[in-house]
């Protein structure tokens, strides 16, 4: 049985402006990625997640995209994306780049047609609207980035909507040509080589046709945010959004066939379980992977993680894989939510979980949120509603290499300040180390490897009770344990009859116990993998 890469592997999510500079800007670049190739196979990933590096104003960091098929010369040139893109194929490695269909910048030339006259021929590739009678913006929607999500325009007397910033004008994607252009954009990638796509905000693609107004949010709180005030239910998540997501998967899975493996796509969608699975496909199919963040906000609980995941695995539809996700660069990193022991136990829970783990750069190195000095922020998020905690500058600091100045990161001070810890909490430091952060994701994503039972077996519960989650991962003849420690207490695990003989291959804590009396002592933050075979 051949298994998709994108079933068996894990996926490494790079924010390119912070992983690694080579020509002394203090900004990640492409050649800075292919630099570390080699820290990455030996890592033990799979397939990397870069995010934008289209060519970009920068107003939401590459996230308002001015050219779809060109690179960012901040980031490097075409060329260098395509060595990149060799030689982390050479190095067996899947690249996945980030798409971002739901809007561009404003100054990307469609955006600049579509806004030079109501009768321009791309004034429909956008949301424009008359102002509602007496004035004022045609409904209630509110920006992400909080304030109205109307900009209005001056010259030609209309709104435009934008779900962010307003550098960053959504598309009509009820219009055929939008459609026809954005799998252009996917067909020049995937023809380069490129291995699949994250989606950025794939529930956000289509709005109801009439744009009534949200429903104003009964539980809003100011320090959520602004967004908050309503329920985006006529703004996000409207059924047409399942057709496009489909014509996406029959252009990528049309690549399939050409030798060189199957195309994934990954769709970044932030909804309640039910909603979510849709996104798998409702008459046909949909994205291989619509993104799972439960464990970013999970109470971290046995019985309430028990409950996510056995609600979770219940919904997937026939045929769903599923998938896992610990941080990323719009939320706080887990070592900061988790603390550092525990957040070793979060990576063990996220590498033996049933379903693709995705993995964000420096979260290997129990990299915690760094405070950005006032005066330093870069965040649109966190500038235009400061102090409320939801700035993402924090979580995207450079990557801390080695001992020497700014860390080996680059020549130059770094366009973010580098974690204080970065003289301890550096690759070249913590590789050394067997007891490392580092070390222990080495040794976990070694494990997936030489144990299909954790990359694809079967998943059950064994005991969700105190602060213990222990489960049992099993493929043909082979049965693994889990037991992990989620509080700071010795916690004992009685193991199953089946069991006893189990033999502990790899703790969170430097050292092994012994099952012993039938029993696991899990000492405070530990989990453990066992394994049953002699
Ligand atoms: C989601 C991305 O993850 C986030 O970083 C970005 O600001 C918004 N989409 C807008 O593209
Ligand atoms: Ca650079």
């Amino acid at each position: 049985m051949t298994v998709p890469w994108w079933q068996s592997g894990v996926i490494y999510q790079i924010y390119p402006r912070s992983f690694q500079d080579t020509n002394g800007d203090g900004v990640g670049d492409l050649k800075g990625i292919t630099r570390r190739l080699g820290y990455l196979a030996e890592l033990g990933i799979d397939a990397i997640w870069i995010s934008p590096i289209y060519p970009s104003p920068m107003a939401d960091f590459g996230y308002d995209v001015s050219d779809y098929t060109g690179v960012d010369p901040r980031f490097g040139t075409l060329a260098d994306f395509d060595d990149l893109l060799a030689q982390a194929h050479a190095h067996g490695l899947k690249v996945l780049l980030d798409f971002v269909p739901n809007h561009t910048s404003d100054q990307h030339p469609w955006f600049l047609e579509s806004r030079s006259s109501r009768s321009n021929p791309k004034r429909d590739w956008y949301l424009w609207r008359d102002p509602v009678p007496g004035g004022g913006p045609p409904n209630n929607w509110i920006s992400d980035f909080g304030g109205p999500a109307w900009e209005w325009d001056e010259a030609s007397g209309q709104y435009y909507y934008h779900a962010f910033l307003k550098q960053q004008p959504d598309l009509n994607w009820r219009n055929p040509a939008v459609r026809a252009a954005m799998q252009d954009v996917l067909r020049f990638w995937l023809d380069r080589g490129v291995d699949g796509f994250r989606i950025d905000v794939l529930w956000h693609l289509i709005k109801a046709a009439d744009f009534p107004d949200n429903p104003s949010n009964p539980a809003y709180r100011p320090e959520l945010g602004e967004m908050h005030r309503v329920l985006q239910q006529h703004s996000t998540d409207q059924p047409e959004v399942h057709g496009i997501a489909a014509e996406m998967r029959a252009l990528a899975d049309g690549y399939g066939a050409t030798g060189q493996g199957e195309r994934a796509l990954i769709g970044e969608i932030y909804l309640p379980i039910d909603r979510l699975m849709a996104y798998y496909g409702v008459e046909q199919a949909g994205v291989h992977l619509p993104f799972n963040f439960q464990l970013v906000e999970a109470l971290w609980q046995a019985r309430s993680l028990a409950a996510l995941i056995a609600g979770y695995e219940a919904a997937l539809p026939q045929g769903g894989w599923p998938n896992w996700v610990l941080g990323n660069h719009d939320r706080p990193r887990v070592a900061t939510r988790r603390g550092q022991a525990q957040a070793r136990v979060a990576a063990m829970l996220l590498l033996t979980l049933r379903g693709t783990p995705t993995l964000y750069y420096g979260d290997e190195l129990g990299l915690g949120d760094v405070e950005i000095p006032p005066g330093h922020v870069q965040d649109p998020r966190e500038l235009r509603e400061p102090g409320k905690g939801l700035g993402r500058d924090p979580v995207r600091t450079p990557m801390p290499w080695n001992a020497s100045e700014h860390a080996g990161f680059s020549t130059a001070a770094p366009w973010l300040p580098l974690n204080a810890d970065w003289p301890d909490r550096n690759v070249a430091h913590m590789a050394a180390e067997s007891g490392s952060m580092l070390t222990l994701h080495r040794r976990l994503l070694a494990l997936r490897r030489a144990h299909p039972a954790l990359a694809l077996g079967d998943f059950a519960f064994l005991e969700a009770e105190n602060d213990v989650l222990a489960y049992e991962r099993s493929y043909g003849e082979e049965r693994l344990v889990v037991a992990l420690n989620l509080g700071a207490m010795t916690q004992r695990f009685e193991m199953p009859v089946w069991a006893l003989d189990g033999r502990p291959l790899l703790s969170t804590l430097a050292d092994l116990t012994p099952v012993q009396d039938g029993a696991l002592l899990l000492r405070p933050d530990e989990g453990v993998i066992l394994t049953l075979a002699d």
